[in-house]
């Protein structure tokens, strides 16, 4: 089959590769429909996670047809369409059963390397690094997907790919990022970043009940996106002081929450250098400012992905205002039901948001220009058959 494989810093390409067979009996694969290229797979292509190896295939956001299942399978069969959540859950660990899925103790078979670093390990995640687990993803015809009963969500009758594949990952991710703030009736999100997260944040903030949604970024396209879809007021960081801009705009007080949706992303000279030296393994100019903008008592969630030791953290701002700080991969299992419903009543069409649909064999290009923000690049999705 023909699969998107990683082969250094800004170097993939499309392989012929071996077809995924059924390994456990509750595996199933899945014959891919569409798949996305994601802003977390940029901190891949830009050779910033380590435990990649040549040939990995890349991809965890991707809906498709089931083509086989394990004998241990029950809840699906050949031929059904549906949703595969990035994180790879058992079901039946303490974290599954608390809904702390993207936490599940038991499906990263690397566990030790992440205990290494971070003294713990979360759940695997198809196609990222093996430090997730060495899973192959879903920019592929095929995948393998482990604990089918427990991590396949079906797909309504009627209801396009191009909407569900967006529920694999980044509609969740902003979904979680605004339910972490405890939004009341009245209140003021800011979200840095207008990327497909920052953008379903902003979206969901506003099914959340907020009242006013503040998008932060420097491309034209992105921020006038948040502003036509989600009713965003926008501020361009390379043109205003965000920090005054955001005390102006809230009565001097500052937004009720804010959301950081731009992870290790662009940085500040400053902390370039270190990451030059490797003082650091993460920059994180947005963190800083989300905590000094956030008003007294307020929630600074942030599901922008970091990796490393972070310094100049201001620790005490976040002890002296009170702040509550929420962080983490998605628990993608958890919301699931309710967003296929919203998509299903016409709430939201979380297509909105693709700008860009190609061929796989067209991934090279894709990944170049989804990086470089070129032809007003938002989301990319790309269709694996017949590619
Ligand atoms: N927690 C999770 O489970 C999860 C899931 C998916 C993605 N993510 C992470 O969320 C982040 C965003 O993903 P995406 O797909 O939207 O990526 P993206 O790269 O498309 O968007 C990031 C946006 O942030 C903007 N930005 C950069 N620096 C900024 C700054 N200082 N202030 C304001 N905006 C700034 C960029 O211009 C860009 O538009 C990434 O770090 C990604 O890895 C996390
Ligand atoms: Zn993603
Ligand atoms: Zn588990």
């Amino acid at each position: 089959m023909k699969a998107v494989c990683w082969h250094g810093k800004h170097d993939v390409r499309v392989d012929t590769v071996p077809d995924p067979q059924v390994c456990n009996s509750g595996d199933a694969i899945v014959k891919v429909s569409l798949t996305c290229i994601c802003g977390s797979d940029l901190h891949l292509y830009n050779g910033l996670v380590p435990a990649m190896k040549k040939g990995d295939i890349l991809g965890h956001e991707f809906v498709g047809e089931i083509a086989e299942v394990g004998s241990g399978v029950t809840r699906y069969r050949v031929g059904d369409r549906v949703i595969v959540p990035f994180p790879i859950c058992c079901g039946a660990c303490w974290y599954c059963k608390h809904e702390l899925w993207a936490l599940c103790d038991n499906t990263n078979p690397n566990s030790w390397m992440m205990e290494k670093l971070y003294g713990d390990t979360g759940a695997g995640i198809f196609g990222y690094s093996h430090l997730y687990g060495g899973y192959s993803g879903g920019q592929a015809e095929y995948v393998r997907v482990p604990f089918a009963d427990v991590g396949l969500e079906k797909i309504p009758d009627g209801i396009p790919d191009e909407q569900m594949v967006l529920l694999t990952d980044v509609f969740p991710t902003g979904y979680q990022a605004a339910y972490y703030c405890d939004i009341n009736p009245g209140d003021t999100v800011a979200v840095w970043g207008c990327g497909p997260v920052g953008l379903f944040a902003m979206k969901s903030a506003l099914l959340l009940g907020a009242e006013r949604v503040i998008g932060i970024d420097r491309f034209p396209e992105r921020l006038e996106m948040a502003h036509v879809q989600c009713r965003a007021e926008v501020l361009n960081y390379e043109e205003v002081n965000v920090a005054q801009e955001l005390q102006n705009m809230t009565g001097g007080r500052g937004p009720d929450s804010c959301i950081d949706a731009v992870g290790t992303g662009i940085e500040g000279a400053y902390d370039s250098v270190k990451q030059a030296l490797r003082l650091e393994s993460d920059r994180c100019s947005a963190l800083r400012q989300l905590i000094k903008a956030c008003r007294k008592g307020g929630t600074v969630s942030v599901p922008g992905v970091y990796s490393g030791f972070v310094d100049k953290m201001p620790m005490g701002a976040l002890f002296a205002k009170g702040l509550t700080l929420k962080t983490g991969q998605t628990h993608v299992h958890k919301y699931l039901p309710h967003l296929v419903k919203l998509v299903q009543d016409q709430q939201i069409d979380p297509a909105f948001i693709i700008t860009h649909r190609m061929a796989l064999s067209d991934a090279p290009h894709g990944y170049r220009i989804f990086r470089d923000k070129q032809d007003s690049c938002i989301k990319i999705v790309m269709k694996p058959q017949g590619a």
